[in-house]
């Protein structure tokens, strides 16, 4: 755990202030006025999608956009497709142009921000031509051929890790299976050694909530703790492959910098610790959402066991039911007009990618899970547009392979009490899954 640094400063107090304490008391009053931003801030506070079904449902009312006093939301399929492809939705959030004084203050107080998914020149908070710029010295690695190459690779890691579970325990799958596979995948691609992994994914987890909204004081800190720890490691790690050159991506980033590609130190960090970050702290989610799911579908499994070639789009349906980055946000960078709506410079923008999974206009029985259904890849949990998440031929692809081999070893698991979905809002997943493996 990230010790917290003994004298917090000034700017964090004011980035907290900003970030987290100001938004959330400011959502929950607008929730106690019957604001269903404020509502649906409010439910996902709750682990539970349940909580947050009837304002999905109550969004979904008010057509493409719901106006609420602090943001405009929407459930829409087509129109979160449309605000996460439209050039004046800006992925970077300010105060906007009215608010000079907060502005500046903001400005001061971000002088000494640790760097996180959030904080530029982060991918997510970046927009063209230096997002073009970034994207294309990693997408290379990522494409769907690229993957393909790796997936004989991912087999053996899935079966030596299943290998290595006793079937006569109940296991927590969490920590076992669905964090492991991930993050030694990608610790490959990356060139992480061996002996630094655990060290990686308890950084991630420390870092997960970074993404969340209305953080207290003390999980903030925890937080920034973590991101300061991670970028250290981060810099070292990289120091040791600019000595010594492996065949992987990260030693391929170092170069690119050295051959004159222009990247900073800090893009190079905050492109490398993005890519490793959210190559397992987002997989991990689908593969514990997926066994929770078909655990609790025998019907769906007995299918899939008939007709394993539909495993890919069962991968998909998960992803469309329970996804594992909630929501997305954008902010207007100049007067602009999302399927017909009209909106203001400066607006902020809620793209419930829950919800657009759940459009009955383009799904039909909406909440009910179907490993045969036609289109479950219109789902946005990668996002859409430029911003599209980068390795989601990697999740698939770990998705399908990870899925398939725990149920056709263990095709009768059956998840215990205890199971314990994680306290982060905006990534949703397991943080406990206990399973007997063979009942
Ligand atoms: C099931 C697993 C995953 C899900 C649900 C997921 C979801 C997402 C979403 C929703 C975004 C875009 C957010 C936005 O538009 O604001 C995104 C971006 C991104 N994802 Fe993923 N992701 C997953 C796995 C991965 C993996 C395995 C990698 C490793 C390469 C990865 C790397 C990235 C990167 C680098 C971006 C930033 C892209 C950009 O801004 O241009 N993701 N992901």
């Amino acid at each position: 755990m990230a010790q917290l640094s003994p004298v917090p400063t000034t700017r964090a107090a004011v980035r907290w202030s900003l970030g987290h304490a100001l938004p959330r008391t400011l959502l929950r009053r607008a929730a106690r006025q019957g604001d269903l931003h404020g509502r649906m801030f409010v439910a996902t506070q709750s682990a539970d999608l349940a909580a947050l079904e009837p304002v999905l449902d109550e969004l979904r009312t008010h057509g493409a956009f719901y106006r609420g006093k602090f943001a405009a939301v929407s459930v829409d399929n087509a129109a979160v497709r449309a605000l996460l492809s439209h050039p004046d939705a800006g992925s970077a959030f300010g105060p906007g142009d009215a608010a000079g004084r907060i502005a500046r203050l903001q400005e001061w107080a971000m002088a000494d921000a640790p760097l996180g998914p959030l904080t530029p020149p982060s991918l997510l908070v970046t927009e063209p031509p230096d997002h073009t710029r970034y994207r294309k010295l990693v997408s290379r690695v990522f494409s769907v051929r690229a993957v393909e190459r790796l997936r004989a690779r991912t087999q053996e890691i899935a079966d030596e890790l299943l290998e290595a579970l006793d079937p006569a325990d109940p296991v927590d799958l969490v920590s076992t299976y669905c964090s492991l596979l991930p993050v030694t995948v990608i610790a490959e691609i990356l060139g992480v050694p061996e002996a630094d992994r655990q060290k990686v994914l308890r950084f991630g987890a420390a870092a997960a909530p970074s993404l969340d909204l209305g953080l207290s004081w003390r999980e903030f800190r925890r937080v920034e703790a973590s991101l300061r720890d991670f970028d250290e490691w981060l810099g070292q790690h990289l120091d040791n492959l600019r000595r010594e050159p492996g065949d992987n991506l990260l030693s391929q980033l170092v170069s690119a910098q050295e051959d004159g590609v222009h990247l900073t130190d800090a893009e190079l960090r905050s492109t490398a610790g993005l890519v490793l970050a959210a190559g397992f702290e987002t997989t991990v989610n689908l593969l514990g959402n997926g066994i929770s799911l078909l655990a609790g579908h025998p019907d769906q499994r007995a299918l899939l066991a008939e007709r394993p070639d539909l495993w890919a789009n069962a991968v998909d349906e998960v992803l469309r039911l329970d996804p594992p980055v909630l929501l997305t946000g954008r902010m207007a960078t100049a007067d602009l007009e999302v399927e017909g709506v009209s909106i203001p410079r400066g607006a902020v923008m809620v793209g419930m990618l829950v919800g657009a999974n759940r459009d009955p206009a383009v799904f039909a029985d909406p909440t009910r899970f179907d490993v045969t259904r036609e289109n479950a890849r219109d789902h946005v949990s990668f996002s859409a547009g430029r911003h599209y998440c980068l390795g989601a031929a990697l999740a698939r692809m770990e998705g399908e392979v990870g899925l398939r081999s725990l149920f056709e070893r263990f095709p009768d698991l059956r998840v215990e009490r205890g199971a314990v979905r994680r306290s982060t809002r905006i990534l949703r997943g397991y943080e406990h899954l206990p399973v007997t493996l063979r009942p």
